[in-house]
């Protein structure tokens, strides 16, 4: 059953949304050169306990080895949960940065990608193109639009670029639960999949890269990594399925709604 939320339930998830863009900022300023990934994550879980919120992330385990972190790091060809260590950001690293939490019993999840500079001119077109990708997916977040809408949006953007769409991670609905139904491909088909209707919630999270879509998992059982080590940019927002159209919850921006937007 794909959940429709209440109004009420929709405010306390506005909330737990603007509280994780508030994280967001608050390491986004504090992120440099030479950190370790780790050092990262400590910042983070102070952020998230900060907003009055608990890590999303940690304890997770939907298999058989619990994540260990409150922040997912992915660098270059590492595609999405990258588990923080020692590693050391570098100059021209391309690093994905994951954010969850959980507040008043519901969930916001949203990532970025940076690139440190001096970046290659490459990454930086992959990282704005997954950027781009994203939000013309959220445009098809609306009433009378499908779950494969949002898919076809994503995969029609970044294809012509050049660019490939990891197909075995996927977006997903969000609520009482980090995932849940229903899942949100970044490729399909016009006018397929589940139906959006208001009170829906969803993350819609682009997983792109410079080279082919397939990817493998790290023997640390979280890490997963392009297979051809190309380099991957993801971007991600918790969106509300509202009458007036979507509305991305994971943003500190004052009007979180887009424009009505043309097919
Ligand atoms: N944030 C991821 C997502 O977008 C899920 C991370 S689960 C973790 O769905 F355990 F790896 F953190
Ligand atoms: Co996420
Ligand atoms: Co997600």
């Amino acid at each position: 059953m794909i959940a429709v939320r209440e109004g009420w339930e929709l405010d306390v998830m506005r909330s737990a949304g603007r509280k994780l863009a508030e994280v967001v900022a608050r390491v986004t300023e504090r992120v440099a050169v030479g950190m370790t990934t780790k050092e990262i994550d400590a910042i983070t879980e102070d952020a998230i306990l900060a907003v009055g919120a608990k890590p999303a992330f940690k304890g997770y385990k939907p298999g058989k080895v619990a994540y260990p972190a409150s922040i997912c790091i992915s660098i270059n060809e590492q595609v999405v949960h990258g588990v923080p260590g020692k590693r050391r950001l570098h100059e021209g690293d391309l690093v994905s940065l994951d954010f969850g939490l959980v507040y008043g019993g519901y969930y916001a999840d949203t990532a970025f990608t940076l690139l440190i500079p001096p970046g290659d001119p490459l990454d930086q077109a992959l990282l704005d193109g997954t950027r781009e990708a994203l939000y013309v997916g959220v445009a098809q977040a609306r009433h009378g639009r499908r779950v494969g809408d949002i898919g076809y949006a994503i995969e029609n953007y970044v294809t012509p670029l050049g660019f490939g769409v990891v197909t075995d991670m996927v977006g997903h609905g969000i609520g009482r639960r980090l995932h849940e139904e229903p899942s949100v491909p970044n490729y399909g088909r016009k006018d397929t999949g589940a139906p959006l209707v208001p009170g829906m919630v969803i993350a819609i999270e682009p997983m792109i890269t410079r080279g082919g879509g397939e990817i493998k998992t790290l023997a640390d059982h979280w890490t997963v990594a392009t297979k051809d080590n190309s380099r991957s940019a993801h971007f991600e927002h918790t969106v509300a399925i509202t009458p007036k159209g979507p509305e991305i919850l994971t943003t500190l921006d004052p009007v979180p709604l887009l424009q009505p937007n043309i097919r």
